[in-house]
């Protein structure tokens, strides 16, 4: 059988694959090249780089299984590849470490304006006084979100000290409380918290959940973190609240449209931006790959995906 890696994989789970299949590493494949290869595959191996569209799955005869090392299968055409009887399974928990602590270090770098500093440092600037920051000790913390990784950083930020709050409807009133978070509405977080953070996937619930009504409930200089999806924050109205001074600051991984280049957030000083790099460590990498490997080997060979 066949294998298409289509995105960079770590060797890892390469070798897992190649105990088993002839293996392809092609990756940046357009559309119309991936079109014309699929055929010939049984298995695509992606990250977010690919995009397996509806053409994509419709050129797919020989295709049973699309692996996605990594939580979000917003790149996959879903729909189109359960209909084909494709199945799509993800690599949700290899991660989720790496997410939260990304989460940690931007929402401390933020609060200390270290990204900010150390570009002025660089320029041979010695301005102490500009790059006053603030606490989180005993601030309040609204996490949006309490899944895998919303609920890794409700734990690393109740190690510092911060008040939390939370949303999510799928969270049991116990499990809230074994966090230490209490639960609450999107606008109650709004009013109440001085950072808010979302980790729910991007889907027409959670899509805009902090809007101009949200921003216009929040405190003033609140700070606002997206290490999730882009768009899960308006960013139109992200860039309004920032005019506007009512947002603090802001620190995002991830953005509607990546790269992103012709952003307005890009300009402001007080937004911390990094280049989708919440998953980007060596062992969140490794553990994806052998997950979405072992998935592949499974299905390849009559068994079942467990994170279909
Ligand atoms: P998860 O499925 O474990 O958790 C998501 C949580 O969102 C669930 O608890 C769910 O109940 C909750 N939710 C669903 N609908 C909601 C709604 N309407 N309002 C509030 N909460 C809602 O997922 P996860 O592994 O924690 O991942 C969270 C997000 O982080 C995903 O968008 C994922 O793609 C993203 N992610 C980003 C990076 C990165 O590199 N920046 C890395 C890993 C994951
Ligand atoms: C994910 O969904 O797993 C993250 O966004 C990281 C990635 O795209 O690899």
């Amino acid at each position: 059988m066949k294998v298409l890696v289509s995105d960079s994989l770590s060797n890892e789970g390469l070798e897992i694959l190649k105990e088993h299949f002839t293996v392809d590493v092609n990756t940046g494949l357009s559309e119309d090249e991936l079109v014309e290869k699929i055929g010939a595959y049984d298995a695509l191996v992606i990250r977010s780089g690919t995009q397996v569209t509806q053409r994509v799955i419709e050129a797919a005869d020989n295709l049973k299984i699309v692996g996605r090392a990594g939580v979000g299968v917003d790149n996959v055409d879903v729909d189109a590849a359960t209909k084909k009887g494709i199945i799509v399974a993800n690599a949700p928990e290899g991660n989720m470490i790496s997410a939260a602590e990304h989460t940690i270090g931007m929402m401390m770098s933020m609060s200390r304006n270290i990204p900010q500093a150390n570009a002025s440092l660089k320029s041979r600037e010695w301005k102490r006084s500009k790059f006053m920051g603030v606490e989180v000790k005993g601030k309040t913390l609204g996490v949006i979100g309490l899944g895998r990784i919303g609920s890794e950083v409700a734990k690393r930020a109740s190690g510092l000290e911060m008040n939390l709050m939370g949303y999510d409807p799928f969270i049991s009133e116990k499990r809230a409380m074994e966090l230490g978070v209490k639960l609450a509405t999107v606008n109650e977080i709004a009013k109440e918290a001085d950072y808010i953070t979302v980790h729910t996937p991007l889907i027409k619930e959670t899509r805009n959940i902090l809007d101009d009504e949200q921003f216009d409930l929040m405190k003033p200089g609140v700070r606002v973190l997206n290490c999730a999806r882009g768009g899960i924050i308006n960013e139109a109205a992200l860039v309004r609240a920032l005019e506007s001074g009512k947002v603090g600051g802001a620190a995002l991984d991830v953005f509607v449209e990546e790269p992103p280049f012709g952003s307005p957030l890009l300009n402001f000083d007080n937004v911390i931006v990094t280049p989708h790099l919440g998953a980007s460590t060596q062992e969140a990498q490794v553990n994806v790959a052998i997950d979405i490997a072992k998935e592949v080997v499974s299905v390849l060979t009559g068994g079942l995906a467990k994170n279909a």
